[in-house]
């Protein structure tokens, strides 16, 4: 039986993507890297998605006038790599609801806050201001509306003394990368009920 296809979307450093990758190579999660896609063709992650031998590609945005556009040739790209699952990773670009709709229950995303709370950008500092004893971060299902949907998987960290927005995110990142491949196995194993990484 042939594994299910992962295609991953970055803008970025790319480092959740190399968990999501490695934990495929080293057969913790069944699953193929079919393909890294940057809509930045300066994304870091790029060179590391090469140097573990995952295909790679680039959907500028800024060479297409509009969201269609540009959305309509990744569909394109994303068509010949054949993708079971997509997984946002660091992906910064808004995606309509054409696009969503066309892969929903088949997109998941990380974002770095306990969802539902502090969707958008900033998290660490809103946790912070909000006094939050705990933080962290979530693995969904991508629907129309931004950092919604069914929650597949969520990972906590405490709030120390002193944290910054920076020492937060610091923290933060390396319990990303063990979160993202266990929540995408979870997800691929058809398991409904959200998974917790205290
Ligand atoms: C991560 O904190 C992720 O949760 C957020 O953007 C960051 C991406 O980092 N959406 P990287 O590109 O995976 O290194």
């Amino acid at each position: 039986m042939s594994l299910p296809r992962v295609a991953i979307l970055i803008s970025g450093s790319g480092s959740n993507m190399v968990s999501l990758v490695q934990a495929m190579q080293g057969g913790a999660v069944a699953a193929d890297p079919a393909l890294v896609l940057s809509n930045r063709p300066e994304a870091g992650g790029l060179a590391r998605a090469g140097t573990l031998g995952v295909e790679t590609a680039v959907v500028d945005h800024k060479a297409y006038p509009d969201r269609e556009a540009f959305e309509a040739a990744m569909l394109e790209r994303l068509h010949a790599a054949q993708p079971d699952v997509i997984c946002l990773a660091g992906f910064m670009r808004i995606l309509t609801p054409g696009f969503v709709g066309a892969w929903e229950g088949r997109m998941l995303n990380i974002h770095p806050s306990l969802l539902p709370l502090f969707p958008g950008l900033h998290t660490h500092a809103r946790a912070l201001e909000a006094g939050m004893a705990v933080h962290g971060a979530t693995v969904h299902q991508v629907i129309a509306d931004l950092d919604a949907g069914p929650i597949v998987g969520q990972a906590v960290i405490p709030v120390e003394a002193g944290d910054t927005p920076q020492t937060l995110a610091a923290r933060l990142l390396p319990v990303e990368h063990r979160l993202y491949p266990r929540a995408l196995d979870h997800f691929l194993s058809g398991d409904k009920a959200p998974l917790a990484l205290l």
